[in-house]
């Protein structure tokens, strides 16, 4: 028997193994490790499932409409990964923070990153569509103390649930995104219009499946933030509103408990002067906490 032989003919109880030995001279360790973990638990789903050749057609399929459907514009694999929770796996895995920190969540694809900074206290609902919202807070490190200088990039969807590259030539550019910075005691403000959840692109193959599988695309409202300061740790996540109908079943599962904020309905003229917006308002505070660097 040849070394490449040493676990045998391919059998169906030995399938993985005989797999794994072949790859046994990557070149690319990691590639090997990779393809030898995906090549056990994929056998061993298949050996769970027991496709017919028709299902396992259709599997691949799908697979070929999901790359087939992707451009310059769509990536429809990111939507897959996102909808079966591998994004934020990826994300978590990659993000652990220590305790206190504000934990991340996914960028998603509507980030933009020559938005223009904005003096402190700006309205970057450049339409003036939407119920007005204040915002603001304080970032701080974990020892509770504020961070002078830190630059925060903030981007959301509009009251129908759009953002600003969705709708060129209906919003204004750069509508309802900016760049802030703090000053001495770490408080940031500005102004904005109440988001509303929307769908993730369901026209293609994975809208298709999530349709087959009882599920809905939405995302519940949110807005993100990019937080960054030096000596920190760079910090991409989302605050998200407590009363949105989609709050627990987010589509791409990014809701966490500690990112959920308080869209407080204020009805006082003064408040609302004060906040320079127009009463009703939603006043919406929330504190990003930053993990030091390590060492
Ligand atoms: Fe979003």
């Amino acid at each position: 028997m040849t070394d490449e032989h040493e676990h045998g003919y391919f059998t169906e109880a030995n399938s993985a193994e005989v797999v794994v030995a072949r790859n046994k001279n990557a070149k690319d360790q990691r590639l090997g490790q990779v393809m030898e973990v995906i090549t056990r638990k994929l056998h061993e789903a298949v050996k769970e499932i027991e496709p017919t050749q028709e299902e396992w057609f259709e599997a691949i399929m799908f697979l070929t409409r999901t790359g087939q459907i992707c451009n310059e514009w769509r990536q429809e694999y990111i939507l897959l990964s996102d909808i079966l929770g591998v994004s934020m796996l990826v994300d978590a895995i990659n993000n652990r923070k220590p305790s206190g920190a504000s934990e991340s969540t996914v960028l998603g694809p509507f980030h933009v990153a020559d938005a223009p900074e904005l003096p402190m206290g700006s309205n970057i609902c450049l339409d003036r569509k939407g119920e007005p919202m204040f915002v603001h807070g304080r970032i701080l490190d974990t020892e509770g103390n504020p961070i002078a200088g830190a630059k925060i990039d903030v981007w959301q969807a509009n009251d129908e649930g759009f953002y600003d590259v969705q709708q060129k030539g209906i919003q204004p550019d750069f509508n309802l995104r900016g760049v802030f910075r703090t000053g001495a005691d770490g408080r940031y403000w500005f102004r904005g219009a109440k988001p509303k959840y929307y769908p993730i692109p369901d026209d293609g193959p994975v809208g298709k499946l999530l349709g087959a599988l009882g599920r809905h695309p939405y995302r519940p409202a949110h807005l993100h933030y990019i937080v960054e300061a030096e000596g920190f740790d760079a910090l991409t996540t989302h605050i998200f509103d407590p009363d949105d109908p989609y709050i627990d079943t987010d589509a791409v599962f990014g809701v966490k408990q500690s990112l959920l904020a308080e869209f407080r309905k204020v009805e006082d003229a003064e408040a609302a002067a004060k906040a320079k917006v127009a009463a009703p308002f939603y006043d919406v505070e929330f504190d990003f906490v930053l993990s030091r660097k390590k060492k």
